[in-house]
Formats: C-alpha cells, structure tokens, sequence
C-alpha cells in the first residue's frame, strides 16, 4: 500500500479527483467503483469542475457504487443512488444507465444482491476502486467480523456506523439498520484500489491500518494483501505516522 500525503481535505479530494481523471482519460471505457459518504465529496466536486472547465468525458464509463440502504428508494435523498445523481452523475456527460447502485427497494433482496455481484463480472469487473474507511475499520458497509469471502450481500449495520451516519438524516431513527454491500470479496477484486481518508477522526483507523495485522475485526486490515492500493490521506489523518511518499 502507498500513501500520498495531503495537506487537508481540499487537497486530498484534488489528488484523488486528479488521479481518477487521468485514468478516466487513459482508458475512457473504464469501469470505476464508486463510494459515498462525507470524505468522496470533494472528489465528485472536483470532477464536476474539471468536466466543466476541461470536458473530461465519461461517455464510456461505467460505474458500480459499493453500497445502498435497505428500504430507500432511488429518489428518498437519503438514498446512495440520490447521492450520487446529484453529487456527480447530474453533473457529467455520463450515461446513467452505465450507472449502478444496489437497489435499496428491491423485492427481493437476497435477489438483488446475486444480481448485483453477476453484473459486475458481466462487465469485466471493476478496474479502479474508491474507497472509503468507517472509523471501525468498515470498507463499503462490511463491518468487523464479516468474512473476508463475502460477495455482494445483506449487513446489519452496527450502533457505531448508524451514529455516523445520522448527521446525513433528520433524526438518527430515521437511519436504516440494513444495507446492501459488496463484500470484501467484491471489493478485492477490483484491479486498484484508490483509499481516501481524511480528518482526525479517522487517524486511529489509518495508523491501525498502517500497522496492524490482517483481522476480520477490522475489514480495512485486508487491503494489505491487495496488489495494489494507494492511499490519498490529509495531514489530520497521518498524525505521527511515518509515511514514505
Ligand atoms: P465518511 O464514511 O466518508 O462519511 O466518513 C466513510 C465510510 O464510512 O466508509
């Protein structure tokens, strides 16, 4: 794993954004996997502006969010697949239909999720990964404990991450306990990995990260085995590590 060093958040997003664009523009048919959450929307602002002020083109792209709350419809603005539209798919040239997000509202869950793992190897599987951490070491919604095996599947998701994620919500009761994830699994087959981190409040989890040994109580730990993962982290998040970059 390799770690860039950003001055701040502003900084990160713009290293990240600009590593995305230049793999957007090598390979415009590139299948990217896509995160949500407070730390990627720098990047998706970033890219918003370069496609205004340079026309990068997402024409071809296609992409596949890592995760979607069970129970939310596309247009509840709660919803990752709301997110997404309006944080950066609204502001692209992108073919929404090249555009895929678990489908919170599904009939059939266990359904959805079995389609969801044979699409993204229809399509060849996804060539360059964002992602996100949960300050307990969550990647996507698998949270510690789940197997490292798991493909794409249901979570409960636990105390710490509802509370996380209530600043998005009027109320943390309206948080839904479940979501649909690609596991990790899903997530270590995907060609690179592009890990953004950011904030004080994610230190204890990049120095875990750093430099704790592989355990399924911390998902994260599992990238160390990844061949290749870059790490775009800011200032408040590397503390005292020791990186080389
Ligand atoms: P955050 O979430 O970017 O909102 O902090 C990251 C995550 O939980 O994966």
């Amino acid at each position: 794993m390799r770690i860039v060093e950003a001055t701040d958040y502003n900084n990160m997003s713009k290293i990240a954004a600009d590593y995305i664009i230049e793999k957007v523009n090598m390979s415009p048919n590139i299948k990217l996997g896509l995160a949500t959450g407070g730390t990627p929307l720098g990047i998706y602002a970033n890219l918003k502006a370069d496609h205004q002020k340079n026309g990068t083109s997402y024409q071809g792209v296609t992409t596949f969010n890592l995760d979607e709350y069970i129970g939310l419809s596309s247009d509840d603005p709660n919803s990752y697949r709301y997110y997404m539209d309006h944080n950066f798919f609204n502001h692209v040239d992108i073919q929404k239909s090249k555009t895929f997000v678990p489908q919170g509202k599904a009939e059939d869950i266990q359904k959805e999720c079995a389609k969801y793992e044979e699409l993204i190897v229809k399509h060849g599987g996804i060539d360059l990964q964002v992602l996100g951490i949960g300050s307990n070491g969550h990647i996507g919604f698998n949270e510690p404990g789940t197997s490292f095996d798991a493909e794409t599947h249901v979570v409960d998701l636990t105390p710490l991450t509802i509370q996380a994620n209530a600043r998005f919500f009027q109320s943390i009761h309206e948080v839904p306990d479940r979501a649909i994830t690609m596991g990790i699994a899903t997530i270590m087959k995907s060609k690179e990995i592009l890990l953004v981190i950011s904030g004080e409040s994610k230190k204890e989890a990049l120095y875990r990260l750093m430099t704790g040994e592989i355990d399924v109580n911390f998902p994260a730990s599992i990238l160390k085995k990844h061949p290749s993962v870059t790490i775009v982290a800011d200032k408040a998040a590397i503390g005292n590590l020791k990186v080389h970059s």
